[in-house]
């Protein structure tokens, strides 16, 4: 605890809120242990965290320095990566054909948006001395799902412009032209996210301060693989987790064929991150290279698993009323939350193996916080989106 709970008790309960908040943000930098990682993410963390630049309520311009690779013989020498542009040539949907003239009520108890034991209700119920009632729930429900969904939003206009930059830099030609489809694929999800949240749940909340953190942080990077493997391979992977639990359990059924026809786009997307990031780390890297990001990786992986808290609804619906730490032993202790890291990383650590960046060296502290289960899982190579739907539907 970087800050005094005696000293706590004196100050008014928002300002109190405040001030957990950035001993919060500081000990998320101080819980990165390698400073070449704490170096590449601490300017992005000091604008979103401190300075909150994604909730100014004006656009933001971030500064972006990588070269754009050209190349004027058009070489077709990665079959694998001409295959996956087939494919996504033929994957191509229509937002407008979702079947949006489903009437969505966040308040109907028969139609729900996230099962009742998707949140520790409980845990917040007893913190608070008081029971909610079916409304109080449901309605804490819509919030949360228009909170996370909002937050795969901001994420989606992240993606596109990481689809955007990668398609200029990456030096493989098959690579450019796969690349347009996903930036045509990221610009789709932007699309029937924002619909969905604007026409049918009614809400928008602002950026997550750490989701800014990691969108700031790759859009500057020069590096096209580093802007790779936070986009493709980590964001992603969490996009994935959550697209994934949330379609296994919401019963409101336009938001699941919307998220069924995202993730069969967003497997290729991971597809084709794991593609050229295993051909370039294992050929084209030094060694010391390598394990510069198979360290960031791990790091990052931990900053995912330990930051995923929703401090937005808490502000708005708990703040002065419970503590900070209060509500993230409840978010912890949420089964809706274990779920969706166990979807997460079970996509996300074969991936790194598969990539190269989960030697050796690395897997005791992969095992360390309990992440070894996964170590043997398929990668996205290995792994249709028909097949990935399939495991859901499965596991439900
Ligand atoms: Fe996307
Ligand atoms: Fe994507």
């Amino acid at each position: 605890m970087v800050l005094k709970e005696s000293l706590l008790e004196k100050v008014p309960p928002k300002v109190r809120s405040q001030l957990e908040g950035y001993a919060d943000a500081l000990s998320t930098l101080l819980e990165v242990r390698d400073p070449r990682v704490l170096s590449s993410i601490g300017p992005s963390a000091v604008r979103g965290t401190i300075l909150k630049r994604g909730k100014q309520g004006v656009p933001t311009q971030v500064p972006a320095s990588h070269s754009a690779y050209f190349d004027w013989s058009y070489p077709q020498d990665f079959p694998e990566m001409a295959d996956l542009y087939a494919r996504a040539k033929r994957g191509q949907w229509n937002g407008e054909d979702l079947p949006w003239h489903i009437s969505v009520d966040p308040l109907d108890s028969r139609v729900p948006l996230l099962p009742r034991d998707f949140f520790a209700f409980e845990t917040i119920q007893d913190m608070l001395g008081v029971r909610f009632s079916e409304r109080e729930i449901l309605s804490f429900q819509h919030d949360f799902v228009s909170w996370m969904l909002s937050q795969f939003l901001h994420g989606e206009q992240g993606a596109l412009f990481a689809a955007a930059q990668v398609t200029e830099a990456v030096q493989f030609f098959d690579g450019k032209l796969y690349g347009s489809t996903q930036v045509m694929d990221e610009g789709r999800h932007v699309e029937v996210f924002h619909r969905y949240l604007d026409t049918k749940l009614e809400r928008l909340y602002q950026i997550n301060d750490n989701l800014f953190v990691i969108i700031d942080a790759l859009m500057q990077d020069s590096r096209w693989d580093m802007k790779f493997l936070g986009m493709q391979i980590m964001v992603e992977g969490v996009a994935l987790g959550a697209f994934g639990v949330l379609y296994r359990e919401t019963k409101e059924p336009l938001l699941k064929q919307l998220l069924k026809m995202v993730i069969q786009d967003e497997s290729r997307h991971v597809h084709y991150g794991v593609l050229a990031l295993r051909e370039h780390i294992v050929k084209e890297l030094s060694e010391r290279e390598r394990r510069e990001r198979e360290d960031w990786a791990f790091e990052v992986a931990l900053l995912m698993r330990n930051r995923f808290l929703a401090y937005e609804i808490y502000e708005e619906h708990f703040e002065g009323r419970i503590t900070r730490k209060q509500w993230r032993e409840a978010v912890y202790a949420s089964p809706g939350m274990d779920r969706f890291r166990h979807v997460m990383f079970s996509r996300m650590v074969p991936n790194l193996r598969e990539i190269g960046l989960l030697s050796d060296r690395i897997r005791p502290h992969y095992a360390r916080v309990g992440l070894d289960a996964y170590f043997g899982g398929l990668a996205a190579d290995r792994l249709t989106g028909d097949q990935m739907i399939a495991d859901l539907e499965q596991a439900a």
